[in-house]
């Protein structure tokens, strides 16, 4: 075998859901389980990257040789992916990080008035456009998590983020994208596209993993 791709390579990625207090006992959150973000931060570890993977709340073992960060809003891993950023070579946000939170937080747990309740939301940072922003910054790559057009969302995330790359997955189809073992990732780039087939998300982390190593050693 010849040398590892990503050997020397330092590679923070984000994986699973984000959780929005809404008062000590609820939250809004959303269906991601880690199970991309987790089979990259493996794979990557098996292409010879030194791995840093921060977490949302998921109930999934951290993958052998990879450093674990736990959090659990889009503010705490904000935070932890800066914390970690200096000197990474690869940043990958494969979070599904809530855009919005509740604008306040109860101290108590809400009770029960009337028959309708509004909660007032306010937008979230966006982690991967603040990484994008950084200067120096890692090679950097996002996820389009899409229903429908899902080309022209993937390639305006792309432009509007200032990203290297990005992993788009039609998440209305069954057994590809949240939750799934599966998923059916097409990435894009300035200049290019290359669609990775259907298969389970091991392959699809190696895959993905094997086009950005050919992208920085292009660099
Ligand atoms: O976890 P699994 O069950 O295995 O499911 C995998 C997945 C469907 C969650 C994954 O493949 C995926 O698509 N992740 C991104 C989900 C998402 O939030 O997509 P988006 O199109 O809403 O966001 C675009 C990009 O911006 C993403 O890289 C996201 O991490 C990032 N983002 C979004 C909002 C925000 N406030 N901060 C961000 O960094």
């Amino acid at each position: 075998a010849g040398p590892k791709p990503l050997a020397g390579k330092k590679l923070l990625l984000t994986a699973g859901p984000t959780r929005e207090a809404l008062d000590p006992v609820r939250f809004m959150s959303n269906h991601s389980s880690g199970k991309m973000g987790f089979a990259l931060a493996e794979q990557a570890v098996a292409l010879g990257a030194e791995v840093t993977l921060v977490s949302g709340p998921v109930s999934l073992a951290t993958p052998a040789g990879v450093t674990r960060i736990d959090v659990e809003s889009a503010e705490q891993m904000l935070e932890a992916v800066l914390a970690a950023l200096p000197g990474q070579d690869i940043f990958i946000g494969c979070a599904a990080v809530a855009d919005y939170r509740p604008l306040a937080v109860a101290d108590n747990k809400i009770k029960k008035s009337n028959e309708r309740m509004v909660v007032e939301l306010v937008r979230n940072p966006d982690i991967l456009a603040t990484v994008a922003q950084q200067q120096p910054r890692p090679f950097t790559v996002g996820f389009a998590a899409e229903t429908d057009n899902v080309e022209q969302y993937a390639r305006d995330k792309l432009a509007r983020k200032g990203l290297d790359l990005i992993a788009a997955n039609d998440v209305s189809k069954p057994d590809q994208g949240f939750n799934a073992n599966h998923n059916a990732l097409t990435l894009y780039w300035a200049d290019g596209h290359k669609s990775l087939g259907h298969s389970d998300k091991g392959q699809q982390a190696r895959l993905m993993l094997d086009t950005i190593a050919d992208h920085l050693a292009c660099q």
